[in-house]
């Protein structure tokens, strides 16, 4: 195995959910004020899927452009990390294995550990790019953040998708050793196999996030890390986007570090218009940076990734020069202005409609602004098709 090699991220992008709920058209029915969501939580509108868009439909989405950019021939592995599975057997990355027409000489797993799974996808990545530098490793990232109606959680909503490739000589960004690690068995947030919303203690898990950042952060440093202000910037996990501006606030005071120019502005603008997408929110971070800063060419940053349950890693990627023209800012701004703002009923009626459990053939409406959609299930299987992409719907 080479490990002196550069290994990281090669290319990075995301897909998103056609429709979208602003916390304004909430909060009037809600009756909150709408300065908690905006000031207090961080958050302005939230991503919903359309009756034809899942995991699954948005991963293929999110990794369509970097196939067509890179090519299928390299890719000998595909990482699905999600806590929102399809299925309590199959990898829902087989299915976009087949809408993407990828080699059948290829591996393809599905990892869980809540928001943590991409990290534990893009670190295992790495690995298997160590352990054989011809090959690319395509990591995918997709959830939908679902929580009950009128609960806490409900504004804390989203979905999304990131699409990653790993490779050697990375054009966007290496990952680097060592990382800061923690795992403690803690309830604070968990979807036992018969709910499709998640159980959740909101100020425990508010407390675990800051807990495990403290235990990261000063394994990181035991490690051998770099001091926090030789970071550029931090990306935090973000399942509402103040949580970023606490984590950092907190890091800052636990160290005793004085502020520097560390971005964290920049690290939200994505997820405060997207909402929570669990595995895929701490890489919407890591482009919003990127897609908003002046170049940071051969900078270091920070990323903080935290699971519920609870699983965290701090560990840091240095951007290499030259990786401006390999972002795809434009596509990611065009992905969260094309969604079709839902009123709060169509919305609720959206929340509640299931699937059929009982096998029965049902066809999905077409909504989806997507190339891939879900266009219905018929004995017991999800059923996916490729089309021409929509630019409006609802
Ligand atoms: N103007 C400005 N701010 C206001 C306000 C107003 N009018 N009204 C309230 N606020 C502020 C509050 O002061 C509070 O701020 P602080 O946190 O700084 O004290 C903030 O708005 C939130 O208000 P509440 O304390 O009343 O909280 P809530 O009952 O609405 O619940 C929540 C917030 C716990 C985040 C809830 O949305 C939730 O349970 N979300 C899901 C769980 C979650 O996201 N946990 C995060 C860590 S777990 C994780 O990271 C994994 C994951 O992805 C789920």
């Amino acid at each position: 195995m080479r490990t002196d090699l550069p290994v990281g991220i090669h290319d990075l992008t995301f897909a998103t959910t056609s429709l979208v709920l602003t916390h304004d058209e909430l909060a009037r029915h809600t009756g909150t004020n709408p300065a908690k969501y905006r000031h207090g939580i961080g958050q302005t509108s939230m991503s919903i899927p359309a009756a034809d868009e899942d995991i699954v439909t948005m991963a293929a989405n999110a990794a369509a452009p970097i196939i067509e950019r890179h090519g299928t021939d390299r890719i000998r592995t595909v990482l699905f990390a999600t806590e929102t599975g399809i299925d309590q057997s199959k990898a829902a990355g087989i299915h976009v294995h087949q809408l993407l027409g990828l080699h059948r000489n290829v591996r393809v797993v599905e990892l869980k550990q809540a928001c943590y799974g991409a990290t534990a996808a893009l670190q295992l990545a790495c690995a298997l790019v160590h352990a054989d530098p011809r090959q690319h490793v395509l990591v995918l990232a997709s959830d939908i953040a679902r929580y009950d109606l009128d609960s806490p959680g409900e504004a804390t909503q989203g979905a999304a998708a990131a699409a990653i490739l790993i490779t050697t000589h990375p054009a966007i960004a290496t990952i680097n050793t060592p990382s800061g690690l923690y795992t403690r068995d803690v309830m604070d947030f968990w979807r036992p196999n018969y709910r499709t919303t998640p159980i959740v203690n909101g100020k425990k898990s508010v407390d675990t996030y800051l807990e495990a950042l403290d235990l990261t952060w000063h394994d990181y440093q035991q490690q051998g890390g770099i001091p926090l202000e030789k970071l550029r910037a931090i990306c935090y996990h973000q399942p509402f986007t103040r949580m970023a501006h606490k984590a950092h606030h907190h890091l800052l005071k636990t160290t005793g570090t004085t502020p520097t120019t560390q971005a964290i502005k920049a690290t939200t603008t994505y997820n405060e218009t997207i909402g929570n997408s669990y595995t895929a929110s701490l890489y919407l971070a890591l482009t919003a940076l990127l897609d908003s800063t002046a170049p940071l060419d051969g900078e270091t940053i920070g990323l903080f990734s935290y699971g519920s349950g609870s699983v965290a890693e701090f560990l840091t990627a240095t951007l290499q020069p030259g990786y401006q023209p390999h972002l795809r800012t434009q596509a990611h701004q065009q992905a969260i202005a094309d969604r079709t703002p839902l009123t709060y009923d169509t919305y609720r009626t959206l929340h509640t409609a299931q699937l059929p459990t009982d096998g029965t053939e049902h066809r999905t409406p077409h909504h989806t602004h997507g190339t891939y959609r879900l266009a219905g299930t018929n004995a017991h299987q999800r059923l996916y098709e490729a089309g021409p992409a929509r630019t409006s719907s609802t």
